[in-house]
């Protein structure tokens, strides 16, 4: 293939990016997106805050722009994300306990039912583990409700859309010898065994200098297919230029392609311009437009 997602499609993979809805009218942001991803994420309008502004009132306008334009663009959606500590809106950011686990379970079926049919993948769960060395969940509002929190979500988007793969999604699970990687793995094994409903791992994949790509990162993408989950590298983006930059992006490119169980890869954004990191450069094209190295190797490596 001449582009990311054909090369990616002729190795039975996706290859996607995150869009915004705000920037649909930039034509060269539409035509590098049509021309060269697959999948689609829409960065920020289908959370939490953006779908249910106020208790009990949903708001699908700017989610359903993103997934009209690569609908109407012949591209698969990722939903993301479900339930999260981050981005809730302000009614949800004040509610502990017994009202908030329903206003969550709530929130991800009337999301879940809207969508019903036309996501691929939902990131259900988004973050839930704390970083370091204590393997433990994320101390948050969501997580004081209960620690069964994270499975009665992925049952209530099984019941809502029994057709979309569901994910656990987080960052810095990318390093097998990392204790959040570890507890991801015991949690979806859990799953696994008592029949929670999960389908696919998301690595977020952000990585930079002082979190770089891991040596034992094609390892790591095979315990977790071994659970018998697919694996998906979700958010990928890596600071840097030049050469370094372009081995770190064909080196997650190989990885996933070594794994039968890694489906696709999206990227954080399409130009550099684009991206949630307010300084470097950590993506696939230049702030016009142009290809970089790392375009180049994750092309060739396809
Ligand atoms: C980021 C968006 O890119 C920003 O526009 C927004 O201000 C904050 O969120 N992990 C995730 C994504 O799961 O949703 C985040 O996206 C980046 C980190």
């Amino acid at each position: 293939g001449s582009t990311l997602h054909a090369a990616a499609s002729d190795q039975g993979r996706y290859f996607g990016t995150a869009l915004a809805q705000g920037k649909l009218n930039d034509s060269q942001y539409t035509t590098i997106a049509d021309r060269e991803f697959g999948m689609i994420t829409a960065e920020n309008e289908m959370k939490m805050d953006a779908t249910e502004p106020q208790r009990g009132v949903f708001n699908y306008s700017a989610g359903d722009r993103i997934l009209d334009w690569a609908v109407g663009h012949g591209k698969q959606v990722r939903g993301h994300a479900l339930a999260w500590h981050s981005q809730q809106p302000g009614w949800m950011q004040q509610m502990e306990g017994q009202q908030l686990r329903q206003a969550m379970l709530n929130h991800v079926t009337q999301v879940a039912t809207h969508y019903r049919g036309k996501i691929y993948a939902w990131d259900v769960v988004n973050e839930a583990f704390e970083d370091g060395s204590s393997g433990a969940r994320r101390n948050s509002n969501l997580q004081r409700t209960g620690n069964d929190w994270i499975e009665a979500a992925f049952r209530a988007a099984r019941a809502a859309d029994p057709n979309a793969k569901l994910c656990y999604n987080d960052y810095n699970i990318d390093n097998w010898s990392h204790a959040k990687t570890r507890a991801v793995h015991a949690m979806v094994a859990d799953f696994k065994s008592r029949g929670v409903p999960i389908d696919c791992v998301g690595l977020q994949a952000h990585f930079n200098s002082g979190n770089p790509v891991p040596n034992n990162y094609h390892e790591t993408l095979q315990h977790f297919a071994d659970l018998g989950v697919d694996v998906q590298i979700t958010e990928l983006d890596i600071e840097g230029s030049g050469s370094s930059q372009a081995q770190q992006y064909s080196g997650v490119t190989q990885a996933c392609l070594a794994v039968a169980r890694c489906t696709g890869i999206t990227v954080w954004g399409v130009r550099d311009t684009d991206s949630w990191r307010a300084s470097g450069t950590p993506l696939l094209f230049d702030g016009n437009g142009q290809k970089k190295a790392a375009y180049t190797s994750v092309l060739n490596v396809l």
